[in-house]
C-alpha cells in the first residue's frame, strides 16, 4: 500500500489537554501518572503532527484562580501556540468536576448554580474566541439524574434550552465567530444524562432560539455505550448539516465509558466511519477524546496519542483503496448501492402519477422482487478483506 502514515497539520488532528493529560484516577485507584504541563503538551502534540489542541477552562486555568494566575496561564499557553503554530479549534467548559455541579449545572435544581454555570461558561467563551476557536463544545456530564423523582425532565429541558439560548445570545452580542456543538452521552457520571444520543440532541436543537448556531460533537464511544450504530449516527448528523465537530475514540460495547484510543475497539465501524467522513468531505478537526490506559506511564500515553492519528491515516488509506478497487465498484453495482440515490419518483412525476401507475402496484411482481439477489455478503467481505490487508 503506497502510503504516508506520518500525520501533518493538513490532516487536522487535534487533542484535548485532558486526554493525554489524564492522570489515571478512577473510582478504584489513585493517579498513576504525573500532571502534564499544558505548555509541554502543546509542544509534544506539535512534534507528533497534530494541528490543534483543545481544553476545558479548568485544564488550563485552575478552578478559582485569581486574575494574575489566570493571565499567567494564558500567556504561557499562547506563547507555546505561537512557538509551534498549533491552533485552538475548540474549547469547552468543565461543568462536572467541582462539587458545586454535583446535582447538575445548567439544569441544577438550584438556580444559583445554574447562574454560576452560565457565567463560568461565558468567561471561557471569551478566552475561546480570543484564541481563535470556532467551535464551543457543551457536554452535559452532570445534566441528568439517578432518580426520576428528584428531577423533572421537562423542566430540565426548559432550563437547558434557556442556557443554550442565552449562550448563543452572548456570542451574537459579542460578535464572536463561534458555533456550539452539543455532545450526547447516555450515562456516566450521572445514572442517566439528558440528550443521551445524537438523535435526542438533533431534536433538541430544533426547539432552540438560534438553531443555526448549534450542532453536534458526537463521540464514537458514547453512541456505542447506547448500543447504537456509530456510522448511522454520524451520518444523520451530517445529513442534518449538524456535524460541527467530532470526538474520535474506541469503546467495546455497552460498558463504562472506556475512551480507548481511536480504532482500538470496533475497527470495522472505525473503518466505515473514516470512509463516511472522508467521502462526505467533512472538513472539521479530527479530534481525539480518548484516555491513555491507566496502566501506561507517560511515554505510553504519548504512544497511545500517536497511534490514534496513525490508525486514522491507515483507515483513510484503506477506505480509499476500498473505493477504488474495481471488484468493489462491481460489487457495489451488484448490490444496487448507488441506485438508492435515484429518487423514487421519476423526474416530473407526481404523486397522482404514482397512484395511477399499475406497474408500481397492480402488476408489480412482489414475489419475484422478494426472490431477487441483493449481494450484500460479497461486498461486506471485500470491505473486511481490505481492512485485514488481504484484498
Ligand atoms: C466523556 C466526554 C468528555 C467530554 C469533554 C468535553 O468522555 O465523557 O467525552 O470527555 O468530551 O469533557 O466536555
Ligand atoms: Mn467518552
Ligand atoms: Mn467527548
Amino acid at each position: 500500500m503506497a502510503s504516508d502514515l506520518t500525520p501533518t497539520k493538513a490532516d487536522r488532528f487535534s487533542f484535548g489537554l485532558w486526554t493525554v493529560g489524564w492522570q489515571g484516577r478512577d473510582p478504584f485507584g489513585e493517579v498513576t501518572r504525573p500532571a502534564l504541563d499544558p505548555v509541554e503538551t502543546v509542544h509534544r502534540l506539535a512534534e507528533l503532527g497534530a494541528y490543534g489542541v483543545t481544553f476545558h477552562d479548568d485544564d488550563l486555568i485552575p478552578f478559582g484562580a485569581d486574575n494574575t494566575e489566570r493571565e499567567r496561564c494564558v500567556k504561557r499557553f499562547r506563547a507555546a501556540l505561537d512557538d509551534t503554530g498549533l491552533v485552538v479549534p475548540m474549547a469547552t467548559t468543565n461543568l462536572f468536576f467541582h462539587p458545586v455541579f454535583k446535582e447538575g449545572a445548567f439544569t441544577a435544581n438550584d438556580r444559583s448554580v445554574r447562574r454560576f454555570a452560565l457565567r463560568k461558561t461565558m468567561r471561557n467563551i471569551d478566552l475561546a474566541a480570543e484564541l481563535g476557536a470556532r467551535t464551543y463544545v457543551a457536554w452535559g456530564g452532570r445534566e441528568g439524574a439517578e432518580s426520576d423523582a428528584a428531577k423533572d425532565p421537562r423542566a430540565a429541558l426548559d432550563r437547558l434550552k434557556e442556557a443554550v439560548d442565552l449562550l448563543c445570545q452572548y456570542v451574537r452580542e459579542r460578535g464572536y465567530d463561534l458555533r456550539f456543538a452539543l455532545e450526547p452521552k447516555p450515562n456516566e457520571p450521572r445514572g442517566d444524562i439528558l440528550l443521551p444520543t445524537i438523535g435526542h440532541a438533533l431534536a433538541f436543537i430544533n426547539q432552540l432560539e438560534y438553531p443555526d448556531m448549534v450542532g453536534l460533537n458526537p463521540e464514537v464511544g458514547h453512541e456505542t455505550m447506547a448500543g447504537l450504530n456509530v456510522v448511522h449516527g454520524y451520518a444523520q448528523a451530517l445529513w442534518a448539516g449538524k456535524l460541527f465537530h467530532i470526538d474520535l475514540n474506541g469503546q467495546h460495547g455497552l460498558k463504562y465509558d472506556q475512551d480507548l484510543r481511536f480504532g482500538a475497539a470496533d475497527v470495522k465501524s472505525a473503518f466505515f466511519l473514516v470512509d463516511l467522513l472522508e467521502g462526505a468531505g467533512y472538513d472539521g478537526p479530527r479530534h481525539f477524546d480518548f484516555k491513555p490506559p491507566r496502566a501506561e506511564n507517560v511515554d505510553g500515553a504519548w504512544v497511545s496519542a500517536a497511534a490514534c492519528m496513525r490508525t486514522y491515516l491507515i483507515l483513510r488509506e484503506k477506505a480509499r483503496a476500498f473505493r477504488q478497487d474495481p471488484r468493489v465498484i462491481d460489487a457495489l453495482e451488484a448490490a444496487g448501492v448507488g441506485a438508492l440515490s435515484t429518487p423514487t419518483l421519476a423526474p416530473g412525476e407526481t404523486l397522482a402519477d404514482l397512484v395511477a401507475d399499475p406497474t408500481a402496484y397492480e402488476t408489480f411482481d412482489a414475489d419475484a422482487a422478494g426472490a431477487r439477489a441483493v449481494n450484500i455478503e460479497h461486498l461486506d467481505q471485500l470491505a473486511l478483506e481490505h481492512l485485514l490487508g488481504v484484498a
